[in-house]
């Protein structure tokens, strides 16, 4: 069945500092983790069931040069190397969207710098609970 949600970064285990001085986030600011690899911000979602998931990450990288990423799921990678693209400037906002795996129930999901050069800036995860699994018995 479908499901949706907004995760704001600065209400979640941001690894860097909270920051609000770039206009256009949502919420209270965003999270901006520290410029070295294998640091970003991780979210804990409730799925209402098995199956894949629309993961939207709202970002800016105001830099010339993508800020690449991971995504883990529970632990395990989902996805490698997610671009991050230049948006410009730190004021100028784009979603960055993959499809993951999840579990019925309670999800850990992190977004991690696959490079150096650490992550973008990241505003909220949305969630959108796309497709559901049927047993296998089906
Ligand atoms: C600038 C910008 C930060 C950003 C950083 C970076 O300092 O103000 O918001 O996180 O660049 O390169 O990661
Ligand atoms: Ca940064």
């Amino acid at each position: 069945e479908a499901q949706t949600g907004r995760y704001e970064a600065e209400n979640t285990a941001c690894e860097g500092t909270v920051d609000a001085n770039h206009t256009g986030f949502s919420g209270s600011g965003f999270c901006n983790p520290p410029n070295s690899s294998d640091t970003g911000v991780q979210f804990t979602v409730d799925a209402t069931s098995t199956g894949t998931a629309t993961l939207g990450f709202k970002y800016a990288n105001g830099a010339t040069a993508g800020r690449a990423a991971n995504v883990s799921v529970n632990g395990t990678t989902a996805r490698s190397g997610v671009p991050f693209g230049p948006t410009g400037a730190w004021s100028n906002w784009a979603i960055e969207t993959v499809t993951v795996p999840v579990n019925a129930g309670s999800n850990t999901i992190r977004l991690s710098a696959a490079t150096s050069a650490g992550l973008a800036n990241i505003d909220y995860l949305d969630f959108a609970k796309t497709t559901s699994s049927l047993p296998s018995s089906f």
